[in-house]
């Protein structure tokens, strides 16, 4: 018996549209606008009716999407291009002038500053939250944010991004092992019995952990004994609260020795837990970067992989504050994909540009 009429071509360009459009936080995806999209994309590439049982329409569909791949993906990107231009509804919202809302919103709320972050960035994940939330705009969202905490709270995971690990980028932890024996070298000669190093953007504390255990095994081999203190901040408060359990999943400890696994953690139901001797010489607080305050007198600074979500005015005002932080010709660490900007190389001089590490002049 011979099956229903159907244009495959509808289904292979609804599958391509709705991928093409998942990223676009920047033009409307409503119905109405996918709906003239698919029209459009329609009226351009020809119609291939088929009528056929189920099995065979796979293997048919398959053959079509490849033949007319190119020819659909133009049209889609012409549709895209035409239609968010003209939509045929009135636009329910100035999208840039909505975000910057949302963004004053969070400031008031919550007291954080996203305004000097990479707009871009910082949409791509406001729309990971908003697809989760099956919203299309802005405004839908704000009034979502004034209705639910757990909202706020599920965005600012999303927003802060607090991917870290243990001795994260092992080869700069090889030039940072040469930098504090040398450190502590000069500050037996100089009977100064104290180090203070600042873990800035901190997030679950696995970098400022990963410094403590370095300094631990440096003192330990130099037979030398001096105070440590590891201020370690983030404006994540969920963050700091794992970071004070310190209780961390295997994936995330790939890069410690099993020698230090086994010496400075102890194996628990729910993870590996970091031992009292190595938690005591850390200490979590908030800070948020953005605002005026610092840790005073260190002795280096850690900033790593923080720096890639602030623009250029905010880098440069942080790396002044850093500049105030650190004591005379202290260092500063930033992340692997970092670059210092033109402007701060009057304040740090390049020590090893593959670690990114810095020493202030
Ligand atoms: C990708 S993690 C970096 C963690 C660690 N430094 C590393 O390199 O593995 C970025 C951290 O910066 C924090 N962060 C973002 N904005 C901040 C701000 N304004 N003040 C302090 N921390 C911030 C986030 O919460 C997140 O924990």
């Amino acid at each position: 018996m011979a099956g229903k009429l159907k244009n495959i071509i509808e289904d292979i360009a609804r599958d391509h549209l709705n991928s093409a459009l998942t990223l676009r936080y920047d033009i409307c995806t409503c119905s109405i606008c996918k709906n003239d999209m698919l029209a459009f994309v329609l009226s351009r590439v020809p119609a291939r009716y088929v009528t056929t049982e189920q099995g065979a329409l796979h293997t048919i569909i398959q053959q079509h999407r490849l033949e007319h791949q190119a020819e659909i993906g133009r049209a889609i990107i012409e549709a895209i291009d035409i239609i968010s231009k003209n939509p045929r509804h009135q636009l329910k919202e100035d999208k840039n002038k909505v975000f910057l809302l949302l963004l004053d919103k969070i400031r008031e709320d919550r007291g954080l500053d996203f305004h000097h972050y990479h707009q871009d960035l910082l949409k791509r994940r406001v729309a990971i939250r908003l697809r989760a939330a099956g919203i299309n705009t802005y405004s839908d969202y704000l009034l979502l944010l004034m209705k639910s905490s757990e909202e706020y709270d599920k965005l600012f995971e999303t927003l802060c991004i607090n991917v870290s690990e243990f001795f994260r980028d092992p080869e700069v932890w090889e030039v940072l092992k040469i930098l504090v024996q040398n450190m502590i070298h000069q500050k037996k000669t100089d009977q100064n019995h104290f180090i203070r190093i600042w873990s800035a953007g901190c997030a679950n504390g696995e970098e400022p952990y990963s410094i403590a255990i370095m300094l631990k095994e440096i003192l330990l081999a130099e037979t030398a004994s001096l105070r440590i203190e590891i201020t370690s901040t983030d404006v994540d408060k969920k963050c700091l609260k794992f970071a004070q359990k310190g209780v961390y999943l295997k994936s995330s400890l790939k890069n410690v020795p099993k020698e230090l696994l086994n010496k400075y953690f102890t194996s628990e139901e729910d993870g590996y837990k970091i031992k009292d001797e190595i938690k005591q010489a850390v200490a979590f607080s908030y800070l948020d970067l953005t605002s005026a305050d610092y840790i005073k007198s260190t002795d280096i600074v850690f900033c790593r992989n923080v720096f890639i979500y602030f623009d250029r005015n905010l880098q440069e005002q942080l790396l002044m504050k850093f500049s105030y932080a650190l004591k005379p010709l202290g260092y500063l660490v930033m992340g692997k994909s970092e670059t210092l900007i033109r402007e701060a190389k009057e304040i740090f001089q390049e020590i090893d540009l593959n670690a990114r590490l810095y020493r202030k002049k």
